[in-house]
């Protein structure tokens, strides 16, 4: 059995919403356990014991929020050499300059403070309509696609 944790912050709910969406893909793979969990509600220890890490935020002015930020740094003090990360943001729609600026540079924060980390896959970036959402059009779907493709690719 392959272990994933999807650990998310949102402030409306449609990051929660795209976690949920991806975990939802991922249990489609059988022989795949994963769970979804608010950064808050996070038990730091127990990261070590999943296979895969996946981090995802809103876009707060081009970079991921304070709470995901710090989630990164305290994983750098775990021993996760070799586990698979992944990550997801969402951004809005009339800023769509965004698209992935956040994906990004959780990536590479992933990258400086969990050394030998490895991406799973390039991060998936969604939009939303506005400030609260919600998810645009087209969009979910992409969620639970991305969610599948990792699965699929732990168990391989
Ligand atoms: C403080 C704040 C700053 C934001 N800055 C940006 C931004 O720079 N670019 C962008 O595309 N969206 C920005 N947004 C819109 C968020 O990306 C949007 O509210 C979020 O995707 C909704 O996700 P949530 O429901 O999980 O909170 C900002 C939102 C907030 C609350």
């Amino acid at each position: 059995m392959a272990k994933v944790i999807v650990v998310y912050e949102s402030k409306y709910g449609n990051t929660k919403l795209v976690a949920e969406t991806i975990v939802e893909g991922m249990r489609e793979v059988e022989g795949i356990e994963a769970v979804v969990s608010e950064v808050k509600q996070v038990d730091l220890k127990k990261i070590p014991d999943y296979d895969a890490i996946l981090v995802g935020s809103p876009n707060h002015i081009g970079g991921p929020t304070g709470g995901i930020k710090e989630f990164i740094d305290r994983l750098g003090e775990l021993p996760l050499e070799g586990k698979l990360f992944a990550v997801f943001d969402t951004y809005m729609a009339d800023m769509g300059k965004d698209f992935e600026k956040t994906a990004k540079k959780m990536e590479k924060r992933i990258g400086e403070k969990v050394p030998g980390s490895k991406l799973a896959a390039p991060g998936l970036s969604i939009r939303v309509d506005g400030m609260k959402g919600p998810i645009s059009e087209g969009e979910l779907p992409k969620c639970k696609e991305f969610g599948n493709r990792i699965a699929t690719q732990l168990k391989a």
